[in-house]
């Protein structure tokens, strides 16, 4: 690797090509230069994948008020009412913001206004109020996205960038340190950094998420000592296709808006014995039922059945995920699909303010890597894509109103090394699964302890392995290694069963 003498400066660094960071992008390039560094292609991110869309109280019997109170109810008691009131008072002008882009949103069948968007239903919310574009929303947002930042003359984007440490000068972060396709490690100083690296999905076994979601953003915050909260709050989406070819691949929420039922391999609909709202149960209640259900009956899933419903208005709704299924030989319409839980997203990250401010002067962060509080013990189904640009939006409007002059110096952050490949697959993979089996759906002390203490146990593994030429995944796989006793030790700290942490020994008997 070489490592380039000059830095190059920038007003404004942005990590991560997400909505988060591509919204804090648009917002503050009116104002000076932004720097975008993103670890993959600028469309690779959580955010592409999302399907069933974002939520927004903007149907007539709906109100901003009812949207607070769901997402109150699903995040049990532990949301900031603050930062959950700002959000959902902002969420119809970030969708009309969506559209001034460009995002094609579906309208109602026979609507005569451009705004006249169609609302999708999904678990937890007392209204329609999803907006979307059929089942892949989020690949609609990041295409107009994408278009928007690249054709903007402030915008300078490097495609294949990984930010490996945060700069430092003074306690203040000033930048970052990236190393760049050709090898080239490089330091981009910056008088505000938003961190927008997304998720940390793959220190589970089993993961909705994409392969970039190796909570890099918050092993750079928590390295450098940025204060976090949450991370024991881990949701597992209810619905996961079980098939050895497509394992994980999700099946939209919304498909159980439009009726799907959840069934036992022998026609059991077991949600009426776990909530009254049944299969539109918030996500936490609905995936532990699941999992309950199959350890009783020992089979490895469930089903959701489709089959009741026209066909017609599946291929319309779900056209990706009949394609999908179609692929693997499963007719919606005739079988029924067999499903698992898995993990999907982190409630917990990097504790900010309504203005995306981080612990760390000069730091911002928004998006899944944030907690910003508007999520509590857990995430209202649709909730985040909305979380990462209200809250991007506010972050870029407050950095541009703070006059910072571009830095010019910064402390030498400590030396990352790389072990071989081959070890840090093996580290990960031991690591992952101990994550799915023990610090999953279910918890219980005794495991979670073995946990904390394997997984303590696979860094110290990693900071003896014989140093090894750069290598991306190397890097990621320390970054989850580093994440992993954080994210176990909160879910220890945690004396109560609350909204996704479930913890068996805690139960009264
Ligand atoms: P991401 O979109 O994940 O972007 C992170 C970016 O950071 C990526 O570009 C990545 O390459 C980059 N990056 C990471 N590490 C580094 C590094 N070290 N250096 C440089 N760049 C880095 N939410 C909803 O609200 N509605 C939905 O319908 C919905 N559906 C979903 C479906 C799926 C399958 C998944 C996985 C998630 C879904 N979610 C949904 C959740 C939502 O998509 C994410 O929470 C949200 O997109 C996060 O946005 P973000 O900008 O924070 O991060
Ligand atoms: C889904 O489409 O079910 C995912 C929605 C979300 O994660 O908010």
């Amino acid at each position: 690797m070489t490592r380039e003498s000059q830095h190059i400066s920038t007003d404004f660094l942005v990590l991560g090509s997400g909505l988060a960071g591509l919204t804090f992008a648009l917002h503050a390039a009116g104002h000076g230069q932004v720097t975008i560094l993103t670890k993959a292609e600028l469309f690779e991110s959580n955010t592409s994948y999302a399907q069933g869309g974002i939520a927004a109280a903007i149907g007539e019997s709906d109100s901003w008020k009812l949207h607070e109170e769901d997402t109150l109810t699903a995040g049990a008691g532990l949301c900031d009412p603050g930062a959950v009131r700002f959000l959902v008072q902002n969420a119809p002008d970030s969708i009309h913001w969506l559209a001034t882009l460009g995002v094609r949103f579906d309208r109602e069948e026979g609507a005569t206004s451009l705004t006249d968007w169609a609302l999708g239903r999904e678990g937890g919310h007392s209204r329609n109020r999803i907006v979307h574009h059929a089942d892949r929303t989020g690949w609609e947002v990041e295409r107009a996205m994408n278009a928007a930042v690249r054709a903007h003359p402030n915008v300078k984007i490097f495609e294949n960038a990984f930010a490996t440490d945060l700069l430092q000068a003074d306690g203040r972060c000033v930048g970052a340190r990236a190393v760049l396709a050709e090898e080239r490690e490089v330091d981009f100083l910056a008088a505000q950094t938003m961190l927008a690296t997304g998720g940390a999905g793959r220190l589970y076994q089993h993961s909705t998420n994409p392969r970039i979601a190796t909570g890099d953003g918050l092993a750079l915050a928590l390295r450098a000592g940025v204060p976090c909260s949450d991370l024991e709050f881990v949701q597992f989406h209810p619905t996961t296709l079980y098939h050895p070819q497509l394992r994980s691949f999700l099946i939209t929420e919304a498909a159980r808006g439009e009726g799907g039922t959840l069934r036992t391999h022998d026609g059991d609909r077991f949600m009426y014995d776990f909530d009254e709202q049944l299969e539109l149960a918030p996500r936490d209640i609905v995936a532990r039922a699941i999992d309950e259900e199959m350890r009783r009956r020992d089979t490895w899933c469930v089903y959701l059945d489709l089959t009741h419903l026209p066909r017609e208005r599946i291929e319309r709704h779900f056209p990706t995920i009949i394609e999908k299924l179609n692929s693997v030989g499963i007719q919606p319409h005739r079988h029924w699909i067999p499903i698992v839980p898995a993990q999907h997203y982190m409630c917990g990250g990097v504790i900010t303010d309504l203005t995306a401010q981080t612990g760390m002067p000069g730091l911002l962060a928004s998006g899944e890597v944030a907690r910003t509080g508007v999520h509590g013990a857990n995430r209202l189904a649709s909730n985040s894509l909305l979380e990462a640009m209200v809250f991007a939006k506010a972050g870029a409007q407050a950095a541009v109103a703070t006059k910072i002059e571009r830095p010019t110096h910064f402390e030498e952050p400590q030396v990352r090394r790389c072990v071989p490949e081959s070890d840090a697959i093996r580290l990960r993979r031991v690591l992952q699964k101990i994550m799915m089996e023990r610090v999953g759906i279910v918890r219980r002390d005794a495991g979670m302890n073995s946990a904390l203490m394997e997984s303590e146990a696979l860094l110290s593994d990693f900071a003896a392995l014989p140093e090894a030429p750069y290598s991306q995944y190397s890097m990621e796989a320390h970054n989850l290694l580093t994440v992993a006793p954080h994210l176990i030790r909160a879910a220890l700290a945690r004396r109560e069963n609350v909204g996704l942490h479930f913890n068996a020994d805690l139960v009264q008997s």
